[in-house]
């Protein structure tokens, strides 16, 4: 054993406390209030109706970390790395992420060795219901979520435009779309496209139709919308367990036109790619789901009577685009 594998391994059991006080600073609105304005801990304690002794510590801890500075004077304000916890702006995605930490991940994960046991996500047994339902009935979560999905729409919105070329008239439909920005992007391109976001009502109730983008709600386990020359399935099936993704690409393969196509868009999993074996994790905690490698797709598309037509990768760390067409 060496010292650095001891120092590795006293971070990795500490690692709760960075977690956890980034987590506090978002949920008593410090990192909003700082935001708002710099301000000395007393004022800022004030403001937030919190303890001036234990803010006065968390301070000093974020100090550490370099997330926030304090000026001679006291006055606390974001350095540039707090900045990225803010609503707004760059940090959106990651600030939306560590609201979802805090709100539902911190307590999935730390009861992770009952899905050791039970092989289910402690999620469900935390909580009592599945996360889609926790997120119906706390809109807050449910919009951060969706925060974080539309930036990384956004994201990987050119690297399928570049890896592959749609028909130009093509009815696509993005099943588990979220808001729909991957959707709209696309049809931007194709101006002679249509488009039909399907999603959980309380995913797309708020979303405005347009000209050429409908918006259907529903569940992708009962029936998805007919017509679709392309289906959208990203970052989908790796929410759910096999017998689920069969089902729900059954589904797609009943709504589908018999001559489209289902676009699977999913980060394959290998061995050494840590960031994809801790997120195999979280959907095994919170969610239930895996994450898979182009085998494992392929023999999920055959048992629904599709099968895998080509793959192509879009841009390094981003999805994989899986074609399928249905089985002849
Ligand atoms: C991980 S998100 C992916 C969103 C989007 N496709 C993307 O890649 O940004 C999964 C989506 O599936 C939706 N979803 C979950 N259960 C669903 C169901 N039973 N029917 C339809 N959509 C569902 C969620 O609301 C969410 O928008």
């Amino acid at each position: 054993m060496s010292s650095q594998d001891l120092e590795r391994v006293v971070d990795m059991v500490n690692g709760y406390r960075q977690t956890c006080l980034l987590v506090a600073a978002a949920q008593t609105g410090l990192i909003d209030r700082v935001d708002a304005g710099a301000a000395d801990a007393e004022t800022l304690a004030q403001d937030l109706n919190l303890n001036l002794n234990a803010l006065q510590r968390l301070l000093r801890a974020l100090q550490s970390l370099e997330l926030v500075t304090r000026e001679p004077s006291g006055i606390i304000s974001l350095s540039p790395a707090g900045q990225l916890l803010r609503k707004e702006g760059f940090g959106a995605g990651l600030r939306a992420w560590t609201d979802l930490v805090g709100g539902e991940y911190l307590r999935a994960w730390g009861s992770l060795s009952d899905t050791l046991k039970t092989g289910e996500p402690a999620f469900e047994r935390e909580f009592g219901m599945t996360v889609w339902e926790h997120r119906r009935l706390h809109p807050a979560l449910n919009e951060s979520f969706q925060r974080v999905t539309s930036g990384e729409q956004r994201r990987t919105l050119s690297g399928i435009l570049r890896s592959y070329t749609f028909p130009t008239d093509a009815c696509l439909v993005d099943v588990g779309g979220g808001h729909g920005g991957l959707l709209l992007g696309i049809l931007k391109k194709y101006p002679q496209a249509q488009g039909i976001l399907f999603d959980l009502p309380q995913v797309v109730q708020e979303v405005q139709a347009q000209e050429r983008f409908r918006v259907v709600s529903g569940s992708f386990f009962e029936a998805v919308p007919k017509g679709g020359d392309i289906h959208l399935l990203k970052h989908v099936l790796h929410n759910w367990d096999d017998s689920q993704c069969v089902s729900i690409l059954g589904n797609c393969r009943e709504a589908l036109n018999s001559d489209g196509k289902i676009l699977i868009l999913e980060n394959l999993i290998t061995d050494d790619d840590q960031a994809q074996i801790m997120m195999d994790i979280h959907m095994m905690a919170v969610l239930g789901g895996r994450e898979r490698t182009v085998e494992e797709y392929s023999g999920l598309l055959t048992q629904a009577g599709l099968e895998l037509v080509t793959t192509q990768p879009t841009r390094a760390g981003a999805p994989v685009l899986m074609e399928a067409k249905i089985r002849s």
